[in-house]
């Protein structure tokens, strides 16, 4: 062991800590004051399993059979490397009719977005997109010292087309890339093919705009469209997909990119390489696991409507949602709502400023969407908010 190097670390950890005692602070708050973001809670297993967990868009059933089958069988390569790996580049070119060279794998989409974050805001570039969306885009922007162009929603929580090309087109030099969450989250709400078309037609045709399909699967809104053909076409468009949501492998972590081979090349240095064999073999089924994926839409969006149509016969409003989770008008301020959720031991969405009224809720088991209903009575026994305005 190099006593020296651990000498130095227990120096500069012990420095740290006698720092953080003295602002009276613990490390979860440091971490919090440094990325602007909650720490998330851990648990005990019981703790954990006991909750109802809507709050992270998460996939309630898990993995398929097939799946657990394929991933058992990646249990024998464990102690390789340079494994056969279920092919799981050519089952995703070969699902979206494109080459192994257009496909990025990530540990998780969330890599894709900070590998794609990593590579094209350098030198202090900017990142384009709405606000509410899906965060961790903007904060890796903050945590690389780039800076984000975040402009608010439409009044019917659509992204603002017209605002996001000429943010765009002002700002040209200085912007790295644009990025759309489409279906976008915490709303639920789709762009239309026809806008992706729109914002296309209206940016420089070299800027770069990364579509994160997360949610893609449980669109059923004839407007919408992969933004996968404009790759094809040979447009600067990375499109992020992952295995988290509709194939329920969220802790597998296994997500990729579908990019012109140009943009890719760039990417590719800013990842780590670093998927299982686990996740690889599992991935290469769960892609082609279509009868799987179609169960898991269909209870899916009927838990959905099922719950908002509740939410709206006791007066609440719900945004209309094309994904696995909705966002209900409280009418009065969500964290404390979102505490009491918590008392009764179901999670839900975390406060998305501006729309501190508005509660996200991820779509469970039926189980758990009872469970959620019955907490939402006790907390609002009244039934419907009073009107705010808001
Ligand atoms: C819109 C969106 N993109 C990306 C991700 C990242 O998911 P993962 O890293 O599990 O693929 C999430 C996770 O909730 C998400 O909501």
């Amino acid at each position: 062991m190099d006593t020296n190097k651990t000498l130095s670390r227990r120096g500069f950890v012990g420095s740290l800590a006698a720092a953080i005692g003295y602002l009276g602070l613990g490390p979860k708050s440091v971490l919090w004051a440094q990325t602007g973001r909650r720490p998330r809670r851990r648990y005990t297993e019981a703790e954990y399993d006991a909750f109802a967990k809507l709050s992270s868009n998460e996939n309630p059933y898990g993995p398929s059979d097939a799946v657990l089958e394929a991933m058992n069988h990646a249990f024998k390569y464990a102690n390789r490397y340079g494994y056969p790996d279920g092919n799981i580049l050519q089952a995703i070119a070969e699902h979206h009719g494109v080459e192994p060279e257009n496909v990025l794998l990530g540990a998780g989409s969330g890599e894709i977005l900070n590998i794609v974050g990593s590579t094209f805001l350098r030198v202090r570039k900017k990142v384009v997109g709405v606000e509410p969306s899906y965060g961790s885009v903007y904060r890796q922007a903050s945590g690389i010292k780039a800076d984000a162009i975040k402009l608010p929603l439409l009044s019917d929580y659509r992204q603002d087309i017209p605002a996001i090309i000429d943010g765009t087109k002002k700002n040209y030099r200085d912007v790295g890339f644009v990025y759309m969450c489409n279906p976008n989250n915490p709303t639920g709400v789709i762009v239309t093919k026809k806008e992706i078309d729109t914002l296309l037609d209206g940016i420089p045709e070299d800027m770069p705009v990364l579509v994160d399909e997360a949610y893609h699967h449980f669109v059923e809104d004839p407007d919408y469209a992969t933004a996968v053909p404009h790759v094809l076409e040979g447009r600067q468009v990375i499109v992020a997909r992952t295995f988290s949501k509709i194939s329920g492998m969220a802790a597998i972590r296994l997500g990729y990119a579908i990019a012109p081979k140009n943009l890719i090349d760039q990417m590719r240095p800013n990842g780590t390489g670093s998927i299982s064999a686990i996740a690889k073999w599992g991935g290469a089924t769960a892609i082609k696991d279509t009868a799987e994926q179609e169960k898991v839409r269909a209870v899916t969006l009927e838990l959905r409507k099922k719950t908002t149509a509740e939410l709206e016969k006791l007066g609440f409003d719900c945004i209309p949602s094309e994904t696995n989770f909705f966002m209900v008008h409280l009418g009065r301020q969500v964290q404390p709502v979102i505490d009491e959720f918590r008392k009764r031991t179901v999670l839900v969405g975390r406060p998305f400023p501006p729309m501190l009224e508005h509660l996200r809720v991820s779509v469970g088991t039926a189980d758990e969407m009872e469970r959620f209903m019955v907490a939402f009575k006790e907390i609002f026994p009244d039934g419907k908010p009073a009107p705010t305005g808001a």
